[in-house]
């Protein structure tokens, strides 16, 4: 522990993944980032607890067990062991790895629900739901499909219009169908239980400004509070996979109501095993910390309801909530038929999971900015920097002690001001590893291995070992290079791991980052074996190949469920002809050629752009959903086409005059161009 810290209690988590899919490495940047920050922790002497399980309940789960003709228990029991298997073959340890469907968990959930209840912060009331007649279950938004009542887009889930942006209602869709069974929907009440979240919105106002959430994060949830809270809906009707309200039979807890309570149930697990005292940590007035790790999608859920929850039923709340961006892949959404939507199991097929714990290292930061896995500067960063800087030292100093010293380091090290900088970056480090800094961590390892191996290359130990008087000077040079290595190896063990443990084998000493690292002088040190092969490209090569082939067919069961669990994911869609329109349905459409003045990204809309169009006679101001393909700099001055007489659409960031054209699917945006020439306003035919 360093000496300037007091030993502190933490207890950590990161967001349990769904039981219905595979880990994949969007999954793992999460699950890498919070490894390393715990094993940090630890590594700094303090008590520390990692915790997580499978978030076990809902629909989709229900629905997934049941394509494959098993019981939700089966198919959560069959995910839990592949999951536990991919994060641990990726040296990612929990202390606990646990389920939502457990006895700790239904006892948990029911306690809060009943606290919250006996507060008074519960409420019914009545709700009209589409309703499938034929599966006999209340139909999600996203289990709804048809066409958009606006733009007429076929195919379109639920609550909004991925052509147009529309949003509206499920019952609004024309010609709406279940997703599950393709019946035609009804609509139904039913009483729903709610929580009265709005009762808490001075306290979460004071708790986003009290440093739980990093600034951009509380700006955006002010947002929720000024436009006023709602209650959230806890409960959803039978059947579903989940656990029964006490009071309430035939209504069951919504999912994400109990999967938070997870983190708790899962910590309760490693307690009642342990002589670890649940209470110390969760208690109102407990002093241990309390962090959780998430993706940016699920915000509202862990810094609103979360602590509110918490807050009612008499619990503390979190300390922090870290939350980070989504991954992409060569600066694209992961996509199956790019074969950049890589599992854990397919990584693991073919490459080191330490190259991805410390790709991931070099590019995660404390804010919520997503983060791109670019695969050449993924084989280029991991070959230069672990196997070209950092085992590179060990390998170019540690002959000559063993073969013309018997292994044994000097009793003095040779230029102690290289050394002492060695040594003072520590503290630095250590702080940006707190402050989950890890991409500027490694790039102060990274300039502590360049000096190190500046000084080798001028001293050119290998020249001077020629000469049986140099003995000396050689093993000075060496013995500190084998030194500074073993430094380097402190201040990356929460990242590699498994090379720490080779490391410890080959310095013939446990690796710990006390306050002062004092060096090894006078010791003996085992023979040097290789520690990390380089990243071969071809093996990155059959990776992406490998993921291709493991694409299921567009539209197969497996694909459906995939994309609704998981936003980011991205499957292309074959879309059918539209229906036939005569020559003057055509001619109504006022097409003209638009110049796009200036192109700004839309606060809260993840997909729009607000672009301001020249036609000539007049500026139009349209929304547009290219935001995933366009920078907004690089439209600025470009030509492109739009539907001039489109009547004007009021959305929620304001008024959309028109609409621009592009061609697309999933896998990109294409806004359409005229050729060089063509004037703003003209019209086309
Ligand atoms: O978004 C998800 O993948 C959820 N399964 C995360 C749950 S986190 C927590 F609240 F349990
Ligand atoms: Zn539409």
């Amino acid at each position: 522990m360093s000496s300037h810290d007091t030993k502190r209690r933490i207890l950590v988590t990161s967001a349990l993944p769904y039981a219905n899919g595979a880990i994949h490495l969007g999954h793992l940047v999460e699950y890498i980032q919070t490894d390393i920050w715990v094993r940090f922790q630890k590594l700094r002497g303090h008590e520390c607890y990692y915790v997580c399980a499978d978030d076990a309940h809902g629909t989709a789960i229900m629905l997934k067990a049941e394509e494959l003709g098993i019981s939700p228990e089966q198919q959560i029991e069959r995910v839990n062991a592949e999951h536990r298997a991919d994060f641990s073959r990726f040296l990612i340890e929990f202390d606990n790895y646990h389920s939502t469907h457990s006895p700790e968990n239904r006892e948990l959930s029911e306690h809060i629900y009943l606290r919250l209840r006996d507060n008074g912060h519960i409420a019914t009331r009545e709700i009209n739901q589409l309703y499938d007649p034929e599966k006999q279950l209340f139909l999600a938004d996203r289990y709804v499909v048809g066409t958009c009542p606006r733009c007429k887009a076929e195919g379109q889930y639920g609550d909004n219009c991925e052509v147009c942006g529309a949003t509206y209602s499920p019952s609004e869709l024309i010609d709406p169908k279940s997703a599950i069974s393709g019946a035609t929907p009804v609509e139904k009440s039913s009483t729903h239980y709610f929580f009265t979240l709005p009762d808490f919105s001075d306290f979460l106002s004071q708790w986003l400004s009290d440093g739980h959430v990093a600034p951009e994060v509380a700006n955006k949830l002010r947002e929720w509070l000024d436009v006023g809270l709602k209650e959230w809906d806890i409960s959803r009707d039978a059947p579903y996979f989940g656990f029964e309200i006490p009071d309430a039979p035939g209504k069951y807890f919504y999912v994400w109501l109990d999967a938070p309570i997870g983190y708790m149930a899962s910590f309760k697990n490693l307690c009642e095993r342990t002589d670890i005292t649940f209470d110390d940590f969760w208690q109102r007035d407990s002093t241990a910390e309390l962090y959780h790790f998430i993706g940016k999608d699920i915000v509202n859920f862990h810094a609103l309801f979360w602590p509110a929850m918490l807050e009612s039923a008499g619990y503390r709340t979190p300390t922090k909530i870290c939350v980070h961006g989504f991954l992409t892949v060569n600066g694209k959404k992961m996509s199956k038929s790019r074969g950049t939507f890589i599992n854990a199991g397919t990584y693991l097929e073919h490459l080191d999971p330490e190259y991805l714990r410390y790709y991931f290292a070099g590019k995660l930061s404390s804010g919520v900015e997503d983060l791109d896995l670019n695969l050449e500067d993924f084989v280029q960063r991991v070959n230069s920097d672990l196997v070209g800087k950092v085992v590179n030292i060990a390998s170019r100093c540690a002959k000559f002690i063993t073969r013309d010293h018997d292994g044994l380091l000097d009793e003095t090290i040779a230029e102690p001001a290289l050394w002492e900088q060695t040594v003072a970056g520590g503290e630095s480090i250590a702080a940006l590893y707190e402050n989950r800094d890890f991409g500027k961590a490694m790039r102060e390892i990274m300039a502590l291995a360049d000096a190190a191996n500046e000084y080798i290359a001028a001293k050119e130990p290998w020249k001077l070992s020629k000469d049986p008087d140099k003995a000396a000077e050689v093993r000075g040079i060496c013995s500190l290079g084998i030194n500074i290595f073993r430094a380097l190896c402190i201040y990356l063990k929460p990242v590699l791991p498994a090379v720490a443990v080779q490391a410890e084998a080959f310095l013939n000493d446990p690796l710990h980052w006390d306050a002062t690292i004092e060096p090894l002088l006078g010791h003996t040190i085992e023979t040097f074996k290789p520690m990390m092969q380089r990243v071969d490209k071809d093996k990155v090569d059959s990776m992406i190949n490998a993921s291709k082939e493991e694409a299921p067919a567009i539209n197969s069961p497996s694909t459906e469920t995939a994309t609704i669990e998981n936003p980011a994911i991205d499957v292309p869609a074959i879309e059918s002809i539209a229906a036939e329109i005569n020559f003057d349905d055509f001619m109504k459409v006022d097409l003209r050629v638009a110049k796009i003045v200036s192109a700004t990204a839309v606060e809260g809309a993840d997909k729009l752009l607000q672009l301001t169009l020249d036609i000539g006679s007049e500026t139009r101001n349209v929304f547009s959903g290219i935001k995933s393909s366009y920078k907004p700099e690089d439209l600025e001055g470009r030509l492109t086409v739009m539907v001039a007489n489109l009547a004007p659409r009021k959305m929620r960031f304001g008024l959309s005059e028109g609409m621009v054209l592009a061609a697309g699917d999933d896998e990109g945006i294409y806004l359409l161009s005229p050729d060089s020439g063509a004037q703003p306003g003209q019209r086309i035919t």
